[in-house]
Parts: C-alpha cells; structure tokens; sequence
C-alpha cells in the first residue's frame, strides 16, 4: 500500500511539470490519466481515445490506479515533450491541432493520426495525398441540398492551383454546380447542428451573402482528411497572397471558429416591429454577425458589421418592456453607427454569453482588412 501512495505521488509531481501540465494530445489542462505504453500524460476526454487504440496505447489514472515501479520510471523517461518530439516531429503546417473543446471526431483522428498511422514521425515519408504535393484532392461527401433537408452523394474536389473547391452531383455530367474560391473560404465541425457527428459547416460568400454547405461523411477519418485537405488548400492560397508572412501566421488564418451560435429575438429597424425568433451566429475574423431563419439555412437574411468601440460601436444590456410578439426578456441593445438593434435571448446565461462574445470583438482595434471588408464586402443590414 505504501509504495501505491507513493508512486502516484510521483505521478502527481510528474504531472505538474512543463509539457505535462497540458493534455499531450488536446492541451487541456492538469490531465489526470496517462498512457504507460506511450508514456504520455493525456486528459480524461483524450484517454477515452486512447481506450479505442488498446494495441497502440494503454491507459491509467494517474490518482486512482495502481502503479508499478518500471511503469513510473518509464513515464519519468518519456513524458509528453520527449513524445511530442517523436511522435509530432513534422506536422504539416496545414494540419488542424484540436483543442479541449473541440468535437470528438477532431481529436480522435488526430490521436490516430499521430500514434496509430504515424503520420508525423517522418518515417513514412506523408503518403497521405492531402499532405504530399498532389495538387488536387477528391471525396465524395453527403451535402444537404440548397432547398430540402435530404442529403445527396456529391463529389467535392479541391484544387491547390486553381485554390478553388468545385461540387458536381454524382452521374452528372454537366460540370460543376459550384465553383468556389478560397478567398473567403471558412470550415467548422458542427456536429451538434448539423446533427451528425462528422457534420462539417462550410461557408463562403457569393454575391452579396454568405452561402452555407452543410456536409458529413460516416467514415471520420475521410472527413478529417477532406478538412484537412481544404486546410492544405486554404493555405496554399494564403501563400499566394501575402508571399512575405510567416507560414506559421498564416495558418492560424485558415479556418476560424465561430465565438458564438444560438437563436435571438430580434426586432426591425422601428423597434417597434414584433420580435421574431432567429438563428445567429457571431464570427470573429470578418467581425460578422449573421442571422439565419433556421439553424441549416443555405443563405443569411442579414449581416451585421462590427466594428470598434471608438467607431461608435456599443454593446449593453438591459430590461425589456412587454412588447407585442415577444416571450423572451432578456435583452440586448447593440448599437452601430447606422442603426440601433434590440436582441431578445430566452435566458440570462445566454444573454450574458452574447455579451461578452459581442464586447470581445467590439473592444478589438479595426485592422486595415477589416476596413476594407466593411467597404467593399456586402450591404450591410
Ligand atoms: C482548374 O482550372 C482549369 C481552367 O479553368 C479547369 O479546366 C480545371 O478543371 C480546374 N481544375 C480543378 C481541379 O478544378
Ligand atoms: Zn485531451
């Protein structure tokens, strides 16, 4: 018994130290398993992974188990930076790194990604084609059509040199349905939304709006793969542009999440028109807020510019008067140098998290980008 106490004391020492502090595979915080067979320490979401790979990884609480003595002088051996220098040796620029929020098949292709295929030990010289030079990339994915909620087999190919992602339907020959740039390209895991657990959001705009895709695929490593292949993509286009920045700065250009999604009540530009129930959706790059009629909506009913702060944008708080075709109270009033908006939410938990997603893009100075997307992009209602 007392040399169980101790080794997990050990453990608990171990832990706490730089690169272990952080999960080895998501970098969540304080991680509480380990894996004995690999020698790193990883958190509870990311040890069930590894739970699916028992060939490859074998999993411990590094609190509640029992530990050997060989066990924990192999994890004193290894650890997660000594693993990481093996294991992550050469990760495409590209390649998404999932963090502790994001969805399970994210963080389970990546751990098969690093531990089961080795993609990145630099043994095996990337035969994977998204990250090779091949210059196109092909799969074929279910995409929600345009008008209906049926999902149809669809071709999507990527193309590095034309930095386009073009869609046919299957047995159609007549070309593509849609040619799109990776100019204004995004791509997001939504899983929840699109109810599947590979659903992938992809937006770009088209004419004067954001036109949505919503696609899965039921094998995830073919999703994480097309993601990734757009990613490779999405970058070779950012390359093109600005020739003279870091690749390192650009990648964390490449996709860019969404701060925060949910429905609103929102009224017209009187204030005294009736609240109605939207879909909304508030992005940090292009300082966006989008409103849907419904959640899976191929194309927004409006968008709204954010600004700065000191270009008389302003976010508050306050009480809502009963007004006529509203259930929800807890109100929101945005204001924007052209117009005043007045957003309902159903809770104060929400409220509060609309809030702060709000402050946090209006307190960011404007960027000479945003400038010009303000200018040029769309009419902005
Ligand atoms: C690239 O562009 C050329 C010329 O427009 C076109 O013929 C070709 O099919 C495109 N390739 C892909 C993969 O989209
Ligand atoms: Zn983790």
């Amino acid at each position: 018994m007392a040399s169980l106490d101790r080794n997990n004391k050990i453990l608990l020492d171990l832990v706490k130290q730089p690169g272990n502090n952080l999960c080895a595979d998501c970098q969540a915080p304080e991680p509480d398993w380990a894996s004995y067979t690999l020698g790193v320490f990883v958190c509870l979401n990311c040890c069930g992974m590894h739970r699916n790979l028992p060939a490859i990884s074998k999993v411990k609480s590094i609190r509640l188990d029992h530990w050997e003595d060989s066990l924990v002088e192999f994890m004193q051996q290894r650890g997660n930076s000594v693993v990481k220098a093996l294991y992550e040796k050469c990760v495409p620029a590209f390649f998404y790194h999932p963090g502790p929020k994001d969805c399970g098949v994210l963080r389970e292709q990546w751990i098969r990604a690093k531990y089961e295929r080795r993609e990145f030990t630099g043994e095996n010289s990337m035969q994977r084609s998204y990250s090779s030079g091949d210059s196109e990339y092909e799969s074929v994915l279910w995409k929600k059509g345009k008008n209906n909620k049926q999902y149809q087999r669809t071709i999507f190919l990527l193309s590095k040199t034309n930095f386009t992602l073009s869609y046919y339907i299957k047995d159609d020959c007549k070309g593509p349905k849609a040619v799109i740039s990776m100019k204004d390209l995004n791509a997001v895991f939504q899983p929840e939304k699109i109810s599947h657990v590979h659903g992938l959001w992809i937006s770009y705009p088209q004419e004067d709006y954001t036109r949505n895709l919503f696609v899965y695929h039921e094998d995830g490593q073919e999703i994480v793969s097309f993601f990734n292949a757009l990613r490779a993509t999405r970058l070779a286009y950012l390359q093109r542009k600005h020739p003279s920045q870091q690749i390192h700065q650009l990648a964390s250009q490449i996709t860019t999440p969404i701060i925060k999604e949910g429905y609103m009540e929102k009224t017209g530009p009187t204030q005294k028109e009736s609240f109605r129930k939207r879909w909304f959706c508030l992005c940090l790059r292009k300082r966006t807020l989008l409103y849907f009629k419904s959640p899976l909506d191929a194309a927004e009913l409006g968008a709204v510019f954010l600004g700065s702060e000191s270009h008389g944008y302003a976010v508050s708080e306050s009480r809502s008067q009963s007004v006529r075709g509203s259930r929800w109270h807890c109100e929101i009033k945005l204001q924007t140098p052209k117009r005043h908006f007045v957003f309902r939410c159903e809770e104060e938990g929400d409220q509060r998290e609309w809030l702060e997603a709000f402050r946090n893009v209006i307190s960011q100075p404007m960027t000479p980008e945003d400038y010009a997307y303000e200018a040029t992009h769309r009419r902005w209602r």
